[in-house]
């Protein structure tokens, strides 16, 4: 019989900059669910991949003076390399630039239009870049895109249409037929109003710029990035090519997992192009929450965040930073990612409670019998519970993914770990050991703890899939006793398994020498320069690398010789001194964190150079009108550029 098959997808990311913490979020997730379901069975497809058109991608490879395919192939490999560092298990990886994807969405658009479902128009209202998304009048938030806070700006051009204006009924009955089409929830609540207040016909071309799949039959237009990029998920799968047997075996997708800000895109345009090509439709878009940086207005150098997975990963291995992002938030809601959380998981959860489990069970079972567990084993009432709720873990694993609750599913296996733990001190193997007439029951004791080690192992492998493998080779154990069959039963760990104690899963960390570490690695946030406004701390950050810029962009900053005519501490803080600045206009007041390097009396008289168009920061009381630019020269030496002699309010370019 043909295995039960299962489709999930990432959302095809834009390989505009380096991606970070919060893409590895949705990749994570997902692929814990593809070895999940792999592991119970399933024929799984899991594809990611990256979304490589639109103004945006044009605009940066022309600021690096190199041509957009230049430009993705560079960046998207970049994504790639990420994944294969984390462990990603995707079947495909589909690039929008590649081949068949184009033939292919071209052929949807043709089909669409012949079908009336597209149709010629003029193209007039606001447009975000960075979201590559359009607004109406009323959807923008203080004139700004509501979903990044960027400047929109109006378009007016001769464009294509899709009839979506058709489709809020069958949108509203497909939410209703399907109730679990929108999770979580309160995602659904969003989307019905969002469609209440009226549908609008998308546009679906555009003539104002080159970089994206071109109208067969009207060249001079591109397809708009949404349609390009939603359709990866039928093209990828051979839809619209000469082979489309993984479309017939997989589609519709079990679940699409997608950021809550694309929710949108994913549950009214996705299904509505769907009905309009009289396709099926996925089962489930699944609205993941934001990965949160920093702590809003409090962001201070102790609690400073380094972002970067590749960084985190060199630090703590991959499977920390898996456990982590999956366990401490629940899917779903927005989470808080700081450094010092992911640490103290790591200590508390695989340092203390699983590492040690492993390492107390593996000496005790070499110390008292070299390693072999004899047959001959004494059961005692205290044996039940354990024995219980092993045999329990995996249904309710199994119940915890099915819902996509990574947090809820780890929070099992680590039920059970903490009570392994309590029968070693309940059941004290050490005192067993010194007495001849118990090895029967000692033996039991460190059997039970070796089997309840191996149905942890078994489900957490698609959590920790290299840390698994790890707990499995000092238990002794593979093949048939680490199946996912194997741990739903008890008593499977074979009696000739060799144990040996192997290195620490998890080296403990020393919090407060890391978080310092750590904070060389990031930009000292009690400078002004790193002083973000509160508004921006809360959104999701888009780190971008360091990305070249153009003349242009470096002609925005506005810098200036400045001489320092006052200067004194700021009560309030430890770090900032407050500097009274001659700039050639009207004066102005600095805060800059340099306390630890200078006193005011090394910096009275000389001239430095301010960056003066910087938008002014309020801190400790004191409103920054800019800031002063400094060097690191070394870890933690910091050194003033002192421009001396040169008059206050030069310009410096
Ligand atoms: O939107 N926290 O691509 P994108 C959690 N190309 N998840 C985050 C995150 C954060 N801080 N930042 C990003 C696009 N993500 C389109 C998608 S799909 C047909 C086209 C994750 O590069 C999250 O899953 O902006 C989000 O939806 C996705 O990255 C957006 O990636
Ligand atoms: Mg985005």
């Amino acid at each position: 019989m043909d295995k039960k098959t299962f489709y999930i997808t990432t959302p095809i990311y834009y390989p505009s900059g380096k991606p970070h913490i919060g893409h590895s979020y949705c990749t994570l997730a997902s692929d814990a669910i593809a070895r999940y379901k792999r592991m119970q069975g399933y024929d799984v497809m899991f594809l990611t991949g990256t979304d490589e058109h639109g103004l945006k991608i044009e605009q940066k490879a022309e600021q690096q003076g190199i041509t957009p395919k230049q430009y993705v192939d560079h960046t998207t490999q970049v994504f790639k390399d990420l994944w294969k560092l984390l462990n990603i298990s995707n079947d495909r990886f589909i690039r929008t630039t590649d081949d068949y994807h184009v033939k292919a969405v071209q052929k949807i658009f043709n089909e669409l239009y012949r079908r009336g479902e597209i149709y010629k128009g003029e193209y007039k209202g606001w447009y975000c870049t960075d979201c590559e998304a359009f607004w109406t009048e009323t959807q923008l938030k203080d004139g700004m895109c509501p979903d990044c806070g960027r400047k929109v700006k109006i378009v007016s051009e001769e464009a294509y249409f899709f009839r979506l204006s058709h489709y809020a009924d069958r949108l509203l009955k497909l939410y209703e037929d399907q109730p679990n089409f929108i999770q979580p929830e309160s995602r659904k609540h969003e989307m019905i109003s969002f469609i209440k207040q009226g549908l609008e016909d998308l546009c679906v071309s555009r003539t104002s710029f080159s970089w994206g799949i071109p109208v067969t039959f009207d060249p001079k237009h591109v397809v708009y990035v949404w349609l390009d990029a939603l359709t990866n998920y039928i093209t990828a799968l051979g839809y619209g090519s000469d082979d489309d047997s993984d479309y017939k075996k997989f589609w519709p997708a079990d679940v699409h997992f997608v950021g809550k800000e694309i929710v949108r895109f994913h549950t009214i345009i996705w299904p509505a192009m769907l009905m309009a090509l009289d396709l099926p439709l996925p089962k489930q878009v699944y609205g993941h929450g934001w990965l949160l940086f920093g702590d809003g207005s409090k962001m201070s150098k102790s609690k400073g965040n380094v972002v970067d997975p590749t960084i985190l990963c060199s630090r703590y291995g991959v499977d920390a930073i898996r456990y982590f992002l999956l366990r401490e938030i629940p899917f779903g809601s927005d989470g808080l990612f700081t450094n010092e959380a992911l640490i103290n998981r790591i200590n508390s959860d695989l340092a203390n409670d699983l590492g040690n489990l492993l390492s107390r069970t593996t000496a005790m079972t070499e110390k008292y019998f070299g390693g072999r567990i004899p047959t001959e084993r004494e059961a005692a009432p205290v044996d039940d519970e354990l024995k219980a709720m092993a045999l329990a873990l995996r249904g309710k694993c199994d119940e915890a993914i099915d819902k996509y609750q990574f947090s809820n599913a780890l929070a099992e296996i680590w039920k059970l770990i903490s009570r392994t733990n309590k029968y070693i001190d309940e059941t004290a193997p050490w005192v067993l050991g010194k007495d001849e007439a118990k090895q029967a029951r000692l033996a039991a004791v460190l059997y039970n703890l070796c089997e309840a080690l191996r149905i942890v192992s078994v489900l957490l492998k698609p959590f920790l899939p290299e840390t698994s493998p790890k707990i499995q080779e000092q238990l002794g154990i593979s093949g048939e006793a680490v199946t996912y069959e194997s741990a739903g039963t008890w008593g499977v760990f074979p009696a000739d398994a060799a144990v040996k104690k192997g290195a620490a899963l998890f080296p403990r960390i020393d919090v407060d020498k890391e978080i310092e570490e750590l904070n060389k690695l990031i930009p000292n946030p009690a400078d002004p320069a790193n002083a973000k406004p509160a508004q921006e701390t809360k959104r999701t950050e888009k780190p971008e690398g360091i990305a070249q810029i153009s003349i242009d962009d470096f002609s925005k900053v506005d810098l200036r010789a400045a001489k320092i005519t006052a200067c004194e501490p700021i009560k309030r803080s430890k770090k900032l001194l407050k500097l009274t600045l001659d700039d050639g206009m009207n004066g102005r007041t600095v805060a800059s964190g340099i306390s630890q390097w200078y006193k005011p009396e090394d910096l009275i008289g000389h001239t430095v150079i301010v960056v003066s168009n910087l938008k002014p920061a309020k801190l400790c009381g004191v409103e920054s009108q800019g800031m002063i630019l400094a060097a690191d020269a070394a870890d933690n030496d910091v050194r003033v550029v002192f421009v001396d002699g040169v008059p206050a309010g030069s310009k410096i370019r």
